[in-house]
């Protein structure tokens, strides 16, 4: 990676589908920074409505606490919200979204009303077993909502963020070793279907993301390149 943002000439629409901890927070984030597209992450919408204490918000907050699914009819009015934005029209990397395959038809209706589609599906294959370890170690720059953890990603200097020098560290609250493995149940009891759901439609890469986090960013810039075109 050289650091430098490529300017997108066209609009490309990326799904980064995964278990908790596969790395889909951690990887979006360098592909907005290399393409230019937009970070789309449906639990850091409903975080934000939780924290903002809406309606959806507080129905959400019990789901997400027990490692369930949040309905899709909350998770679906979230995103169209969220696509009707100025600042996702050169395309998104959408990250925990789908989830269920009611979610992947919706999206392929919302898409197709403004001529668009699914440019990539890239599924993120990792073990069940190091996802705990993965998830209970991570921790996020409260400021600029940097990802961090314990082994695998240590910023420079202990407690402060590399990326905007903040000091105010966050850990999530359904990061514990039990919630992840309720949330790792529902993904592969809803979710995981998607794989075949894209593979049917020829949109599905599937890459190694046991690999180190650098690795695992050039599978998906080479990926994201070939798209661009
Ligand atoms: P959400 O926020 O989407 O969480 P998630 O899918 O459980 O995924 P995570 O954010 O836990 O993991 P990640 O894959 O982003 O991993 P990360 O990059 O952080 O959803 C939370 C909840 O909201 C859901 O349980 C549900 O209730 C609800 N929700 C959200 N969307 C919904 C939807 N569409 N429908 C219904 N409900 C919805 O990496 C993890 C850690 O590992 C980090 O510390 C990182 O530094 C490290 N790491 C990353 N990659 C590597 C690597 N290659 N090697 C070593 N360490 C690595």
């Amino acid at each position: 990676m050289d650091g430098a943002t490529l300017t997108t000439a066209k609009t490309v629409n990326v799904i980064l589908l995964g278990p908790p901890g596969a790395g889909k927070g951690t990887q979006a984030r360098m592909l907005e920074e290399k393409f230019g597209l937009v970070q789309l992450s449906t639990g850091d919408l409903l975080r934000a409505a939780v924290a903002a204490g809406t309606e959806a918000g507080k129905e959400a907050k019990a789901v997400m606490e027990s490692g369930g699914l949040v309905s899709d009819e909350i998770v679906l009015a979230i995103l169209k919200d969220r696509l009707a934005e100025d600042d996702v029209k050169a395309g998104v990397i959408l990250d925990g979204f789908p989830r269920t395959t009611a979610q992947a038809e919706a999206l392929d209706e919302m898409l197709a009303a403004s001529d668009q589609g699914i440019d990539a599906a890239i599924s993120l294959a990792v073990d069940d077993e190091a996802m705990v370890e993965r998830i209970s170690g991570r921790f996020t720059c409260g400021s600029c909502g940097e990802g961090y953890h314990d082994t695998f990603k240590k910023p420079a200097i202990a407690g402060t963020c590399d990326k905007c020098g903040g000091t105010d560290m966050k850990r999530r609250a359904d990061d514990n070793a039990e919630t992840v493995r309720e949330r790792l149940k529902a993904y592969h009891a809803q979710t995981a279907p998607l794989i075949t759901y894209y593979d049917k439609k020829r949109s599905l890469t599937e890459i190694n993301a046991m690999a180190a986090i650098d690795e695992v960013a050039s599978s998906l810039e080479t990926i994201v390149k070939r798209v661009l075109g």
